[in-house]
């Protein structure tokens, strides 16, 4: 049996999930439940982000302690990782003292690779990172995810030498050996990594408190992304435990605005650990609110429990996944959900069902056996294998729609009184291609399929009472 390791970004925790941070473990969560369909024993990594001004400066407004107020904010993440029902099997915190004490050993491994010098630069806080020169005359001085003024920063760090690595990380990604998707963001990061400079890695303690401190250097504490980076790592026991099983990793699923770390910064410190690369790294879109990123320093923060208790988990995942294109930004409107959920759940999916049911209830039709899982359709293996899983599902309704479409042909109702025989056929039939797409929803809509499956598969077949999406 193979094994897949799956990864997501971990979320800042100083505030509360919003519906955008819901994308990542979506479509991690797919991936992992299609990994498992096709028979490989899956890893799949989430967590929170803990460390940093940011996390600390909203700590000391809300009259907490740094660690209460993340112990709190990392407890909301993981409920709401289990409300999009997401099968995880690790969850780390970078607070964890066995990341912290894995992290520093990470440092000394690549001392070959670090230096000390003096930085001067614009500094986001939003971000926890620096713009070039270039990025801030373009912003005209105002970081644009995070709509505040960048700060002129100087001080004396510990860098990464970057330099050390590029020809190989260039190399990799120009061969497909480690395959960034979407072909559009590969070649930005192409054009980034010739002109990318060294990476700050540390920040003076008296600029940065909340932080793994930087072994043997009581005046420095580590910059959060190489905290955070190291997760996908640390998490799987390194470098205690051989991670061999598990890496590198299948894919790493990050936003865009976080590729550039995953895609050249974290490459580094792997190689720097004499480390293979991730395998993949997908990059998707944002999901956007009236047009616009979505933040709280923005007033448009959608709260994703809201729309998920509004309509139930399945709705939910079905409209991420296939109205919200996989790699490209969209916007979610309330208005596009509820057409989504009434005309393709509830008339094309739950009315199909229904009468379906109702059809082999009254031609007394037993139970029909479940196709084999592991016989899945190229169109849909090619699809999902290049993570495109929108049109996976858009592949996975044309096929509903020729079950509706073939029953309407078909009029079993009419053809069940004059010929019986050749209707229960027909039906069979129709139930049979509906429960090997039922098979096909496994990843997307767990909850749903396994209710199609169970109906269909049991003696006698019974129409639900009620409909798999009511009104
Ligand atoms: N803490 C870092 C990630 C470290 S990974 C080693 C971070 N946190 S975040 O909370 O800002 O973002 C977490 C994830 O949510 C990222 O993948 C980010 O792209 C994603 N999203 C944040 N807002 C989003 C949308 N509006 N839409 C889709 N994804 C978004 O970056």
């Amino acid at each position: 049996m193979s094994k897949t390791y799956i990864t997501t970004a971990i979320p800042y925790v100083n505030g509360a999930p919003h519906i955008g941070h819901a994308l990542d473990y979506l479509l991690a969560d797919t991936y992992a439940r299609y990994a498992k369909l096709r028979g490989e024993t899956v890893r799949f990594q989430v967590g929170t982000d803990e460390h940093g001004n940011k996390i600390a400066d909203k700590a000391a407004a809300s009259q907490l302690s740094p660690q209460a107020f993340v112990d709190q904010n990392s407890a909301t993440f993981k409920d709401f990782i289990h409300a999009l029902g997401v099968e995880y099997t690790d969850f780390i915190r970078t607070t964890d003292p066995h990341h912290i004490a894995s992290c520093q050993q990470i440092w000394q491994q690549l001392q070959p690779h670090i230096y000390k010098s003096t930085y001067t630069g614009w500094y986001c806080t939003g971000c926890e990172g620096y713009a070039t020169d270039t990025e801030y005359k373009d912003n005209n001085g105002i970081c644009p995810d995070h709509q505040k003024p960048y700060e002129r920063l100087s001080e004396e760090n510990y860098y990464l030498r970057l330099s050390d690595f590029k020809p190989v990380i260039t190399a990799a990604i120009k061969s497909g050996r480690m395959r960034i998707l979407p072909d559009f963001r590969a070649t930005e990061i192409l054009k980034l990594i010739d002109s990318a400079p060294d990476v700050s890695i540390s920040r003076p303690r008296a600029n940065l408190n909340w932080g793994i401190p930087v072994p043997g250097d009581e005046d420095q504490v580590m910059y959060v992304w190489i905290d955070a980076l190291t997760n996908y790592l640390t998490v799987l026991g390194y470098p205690d435990s051989n991670i061999s099983d598990f890496w590198p990793a299948t894919i790493q699923f990050v936003g865009k605005d976080i590729l550039r770390f995953h895609a050249i910064i974290w490459p580094a410190i792997l190689l720097g650990l004499g480390l293979e690369l991730p395998h993949t790294i997908h990059s998707h879109g944002h999901i956007l609110s009236g047009g616009k990123k979505m933040g709280k320093s923005l007033g448009n923060v959608v709260d994703p429990l809201t729309v998920l208790n509004s309509r139930g988990l399945d709705p939910f995942r079905y409209f991420f996944l296939r109205h919200i294109d996989t790699f490209t930004d969209s916007d979610f409107t309330p208005e596009k959900f509820e057409t989504a959920y009434q005309k393709e759940l509830g008339n094309d999916l739950g009315n199909l069902v229904q009468r379906l049911a109702t059809l082999a209830s009254k031609a007394g039709l037993t139970a029909i056996s479940a196709p084999d899982p592991s016989a899945l359709p190229t169109e849909y293996l090619e699809l999902m294998d290049s993570l495109h899983f929108s049109r996976a599902l858009d592949y996975v309704w044309s096929r509903i729609i020729a079950i509706n479409q073939a029953i309407d042909t078909a009029k079993p109702w009419a053809t069940i009184k004059t010929d019986p025989t050749s209707t229960t056929k027909i039906l069979s039939e129709l139930i049979t291609d509906l429960l090997s797409v039922s098979v096909l929803l496994l990843p997307f809509l767990p909850d749903t399929s396994t209710k199609i499956t169970g109906i269909f598969t049991t003696s006698p077949i019974t129409p639900p009472t009620t409909p798999l999406f009511p009104r």
